[in-house]
């Protein structure tokens, strides 16, 4: 097992949960009842669509292959994929719905990690978002509910709690850090800011200083340093 996490470049518990959703399963077990996988098993054919060039231009090299083409329109046949997969993308759709309906065409299974908004109030979720950045919700303002993405892919939705020490750096990954949202590096990797503009930026970066640094931060959100993992509302849809 340790040496296919090598080789596949995916951590042993990352394994496991692929085993546990049928993404990825061993064909065998062992008499001790690990994990024995083929080299069919871990063969992996994976063909990337992006349709920005500047995207395309910063894949490292030895990427899968990659396809100028954008969800809504999948030069593929209809299952020619085992699974179809999306993650943190579907927002940045001009049609999500029919970039779901495409996923759905083509793979045999599907996996999207999304948003959800159904929730009332959820703009509220993230103190990020709710004590500096308002205009997050506008970028979300046309955005499918979580219940109808579900159903275009037939799929049921899992709740994401983010980690505290989170590698990815994603928009909700530093919630447990907040000094890290004042780096411009950090946040340039996060293309909410590039959504909202520079003036809401620099509010935004201006108003979380000054509360970390008056310890204003530290007073509202205290609760959070007890906690291991939060609900930021990211759902995995598995169909
Ligand atoms: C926040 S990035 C996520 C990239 C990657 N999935 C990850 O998790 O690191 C969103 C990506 O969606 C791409 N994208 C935007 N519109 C798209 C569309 N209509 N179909 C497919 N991809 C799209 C963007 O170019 C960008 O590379």
């Amino acid at each position: 097992m340790g040496r296919v996490a090598e080789l596949s470049g995916v951590s042993v518990r990352t394994l496991h949960h692929y085993d546990e959703i049928g993404i990825a399963r061993p064909s065998t077990r062992t008499a001790a009842g690990y994990r024995a996988y083929s080299a069919d098993d871990v063969e992996r054919h994976v063909t990337a669509v992006e349709p920005s060039a500047v995207m395309r231009g910063q894949r490292p090299a030895g990427s899968a292959p990659c396809l100028a083409a954008a969800a809504e329109g999948l030069p593929f046949e209809d299952r020619s994929f085992d699974v179809a997969m999306a993650v943190s993308t579907v927002h940045h759709w001009g049609d999500p719905m029919a970039g779901l309906r495409e996923m759905r065409r083509v793979a045999r299974r599907v996996v999207v990690l999304t948003f959800d908004t159904d929730e009332p109030g959820w703009q509220d979720r993230f103190w990020l978002t709710r004590d500096y950045l308002p205009e997050f919700a506008a970028v979300l303002d046309d955005f499918p509910s979580l219940g109808d993405m579900a159903a275009a892919i037939g799929a049921r939705a899992e709740p994401v709690p983010v980690p505290w020490d989170c590698a990815d750096g994603l928009f909700e990954a530093y919630w447990r850090r907040p000094d890290a949202y004042l780096q411009t590096h950090v946040r340039r990797a996060m293309s909410v800011w590039t959504r909202v503009g520079p003036e809401a930026e620099q509010r935004a970066v201006r108003h979380l200083r000054d509360d970390l640094d008056s310890g204003r931060w530290a007073e509202r959100n205290g609760d959070l340093t007890g906690l291991d993992a939060a609900d930021l509302g990211l759902r995995l849809l598995m169909a």
